[in-house]
């Protein structure tokens, strides 16, 4: 069996939402902790919906292929669905990764919601409790 599926090497080869927002509402950057690489998250919100999305990555292969992927999976979803978003999630819609990089899907995971905590604390807005959680173990790692 191929170490890649075919959906990953795609997105990969062709990622999509690739860039920046200006002004954006919910920016988050994250850093991953196994291999140091690093993905940034822009988000434009309308009425509870993420009405655009783009990212930028020092990731490897599977960080663009899963960030491209999760991208795809948020854009005109509302708010509460996004921050349910799991790297497990984004991976099978990626038809699967191998074990040992599946750690590059928590990027994309991790720096949307980075993002969406950006946009409610701007907004001086109350957080749910998904994005309490995330922003607990966010404020864990940075110890
Ligand atoms: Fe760093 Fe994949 S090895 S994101």
């Amino acid at each position: 069996m191929a170490l890649y599926s075919d959906k990953v090497f795609e997105h990969f080869r062709n990622p999509r939402n690739v860039g920046i927002i200006e002004n954006p509402d919910g920016v988050g950057e994250v850093g991953n902790t196994v291999c140091g690489d690093i993905m940034k998250m822009y988000l434009k919100i309308d009425d509870d919906v993420i009405s655009d999305v783009k990212f930028e990555t020092f990731g490897c292969g599977s960080a663009i292929a899963s960030s491209s992927m999760a991208t795809e999976l948020i854009k005109g979803k509302p708010l509460a669905e996004a921050m349910e978003l799991t790297n497990k999630a984004v991976a099978e819609a990626l038809d699967g990764l191998p074990d040992y990089k599946m750690h590059c899907s928590v990027l994309a995971e991790e720096a949307i919601q980075a993002a969406l905590i950006d946009y409610y604390t701007k907004k001086g807005l109350e957080m749910p409790e998904e994005l309490k959680k995330a922003a607990a173990r966010a404020a864990a790692h940075e110890e």
